[in-house]
């Protein structure tokens, strides 16, 4: 019996992982680096911060620049991301989503934000959807991203509700691995490639049910 969910957001809410990928190739080719839609699989659920090491170590650059170069580039990158997302709306909902939500508040099961992201409140208010969810995890609050366990016991605490009465929504290997590691029970929403870690793959939240996940 489901008693709280949690979602991630970029890839489950809304389908930001393009402008995330955007905008770090944009960055990238500008200090020499390409990546490939193939290696930004890689860079779902990782932090910013993350995200540049992966990106500086595949391109041979780990050694090339110092922390404060290095909080540069991640601030441009997000400059960059920030405006990709000047246009985003609610239209950009992912299937299935509003559904969900709204009747999980209907049902007075609560809802929470795991993303590692921090531009996650803006981009719910842009979507008129925060309301909607009673807390949002802070990842700067967090030790370990991705595909650490701490980000989803973190939201199961703050909605009050135990790990294992939780379902979550991910579209990241890191995130499933996450909840896995964190007892959740696994939702992986597939976009390029299977989740087969997932408890349960499905391609939108319109496969969702609630009234069988809280049965
Ligand atoms: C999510 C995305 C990642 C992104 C991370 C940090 O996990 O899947 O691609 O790098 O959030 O996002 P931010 O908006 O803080 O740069
Ligand atoms: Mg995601």
């Amino acid at each position: 019996m489901v008693k709280g969910l949690i979602f991630d957001l970029d890839g489950v809410i809304v389908d930001t992982a393009g402008y995330h990928y955007l905008a770090w190739k944009k960055l990238a080719s500008e200090i020499g680096i390409d990546i490939d839609e193939q290696f930004n699989q890689s860079l779902k659920g990782i932090s910013r911060v993350e995200s540049l090491d992966k990106i500086l170590r595949h391109g041979n650059k780990q050694n090339s620049f110092t922390i404060e170069e290095k909080n540069m580039l991640s601030e441009r990158k997000n400059e960059y991301y920030l405006k990709l997302l000047d246009n985003i709306s609610p239209k950009d909902i992912l299937p299935g989503v509003l559904d969900l939500i709204k009747q999980a508040n209907q049902y007075n099961i609560p809802c929470v934000i795991a993303s590692a992201s921090q531009n996650a409140p803006t981009i719910l208010k842009k979507l008129a959807i925060k309301h909607y969810f009673q807390s949002i995890v802070d990842p700067q609050s967090l030790k370990q991203g991705k595909p650490d366990p701490e980000i989803f016991l973190k939201a199961a605490r703050l909605i009050d509700v135990p790990a294992q009465y939780c379902v979550g929504f991910e579209d990241s290997m890191a995130g499933i691995q996450a909840l896995k590691k964190a007892r959740i029970y696994a939702i992986g929403i597939i976009a390029e490639g299977p989740l087969h870690e997932a408890d349960r793959e499905v391609y939108s939240l319109t496969e969702i049910n609630i009234h069988t996940l809280i049965k």
